[in-house]
């Protein structure tokens, strides 16, 4: 049984399949691979791109899936995160999707060893689905070339678990990574780490911006988000004609995170990240379910 709760589960002839499988289920709607499959998903916090995105990929591929909202679940009546699961797989799905607050959430049920653990973010520690979809976007825009591409990525990084999980993966990929926050924000890393976007404008070939989570530090580092933008937004007076690929996980802070125009952008490409995240996760979901 195969898991996956960070990008490291995956040996590289598997992520070069997802690549592929990907790539080939954009350029062409596939059969119902897993018509007789059934997913649940059970998400602990808010998400509108990742549960949407699993559940148009399953039924892409012809799966049934069930969500599960732990807000109105028997979780309310004191059952633990164990037990809801144990229960959840005594229904014989072929998988559970999960996003939790806690870093070690799927790994705890996925040493339960009942069904297939997909990590859909946990904490701060690892988003490996988002992870796999922004590596395609980069291999699709690099025409597969992305061995010594310089990255970016700007801002909240310590609170990030994109960022977490793509680190770990764009290092294996031997991509560069620089790290562009004020200091609250910055992680403790072996990485080249900026304090001043404008610093690294001219090294990059990517930028990833990350939401600014003022809301999750206990100091008050800005007066307010606008004294943040006039740092770290990407706009087209910094980016000028630069031929750099801009990269969002979303949800997008207009103008704190990236301006209005640099969205409508063609060097921003964060619409088409969501679109090759069906792709991406209907590759996850063949290998899991069907290949593994
Ligand atoms: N990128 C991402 O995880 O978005 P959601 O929180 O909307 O799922």
């Amino acid at each position: 049984m195969q898991h996956l709760v960070d990008t490291s589960d995956f040996s590289d002839k598997q992520i070069a399949q997802l690549l592929e499988d990907a790539k080939n289920f954009k350029t062409k709607r596939p059969p119902q691979l897993l018509h007789d499959k059934l997913l649940i998903t059970l998400f602990f916090e808010a998400s509108t791109r990742t549960r949407s995105s699993f559940e148009v990929a399953a039924k892409r591929l012809g799966a049934s899936i069930v969500h599960l909202d732990p807000s109105r679940s028997s979780a309310k009546k004191g059952e633990s995160l164990e037990d809801t699961f144990a229960n959840l797989c005594a229904m014989d799905p072929d998988g559970v999707i999960v996003r939790h607050s806690e870093n070690n959430t799927p790994q705890r049920l996925a040493d339960m060893q009942t069904t297939p653990v997909i990590n859909a973010g946990a904490g701060n520690y690892a988003h490996p689905t988002q992870a796999l979809l922004d590596l395609f976007t980069m291999v699709e825009h690099f025409n597969g070339d992305i061995k010594d591409k310089t990255i970016a990525i700007v801002g909240d990084i310590s609170n990030s678990r994109v960022a977490s999980s793509g680190i770990r993966l764009m290092k294996r990929m031997g991509m560069n990574i620089l790290l562009v926050a004020p200091k609250p924000f910055m992680p403790k890393s072996d990485l080249p780490c900026y304090e001043k976007l404008d610093d690294v404008l001219d090294k990059v070939d990517v930028i990833m911006s990350l939401r600014a989570q003022l809301e999750r530090h206990e100091t008050e580092l800005f007066e307010n988000y606008d004294a943040y933008a006039n740092q770290y937004c990407i706009t087209k007076e910094r980016m000028k004609n630069r031929n750099i690929l801009l990269l969002h996980p979303g949800p997008v802070m207009r103008n704190i995170d990236i301006s209005d125009e640099m969205l409508t952008d063609p060097r921003c490409k964060v619409l088409e990240q969501v679109n090759n995240g069906v792709f991406m996760r209907m590759a996850i979901l063949k290998l899991l379910l069907l290949d593994s």
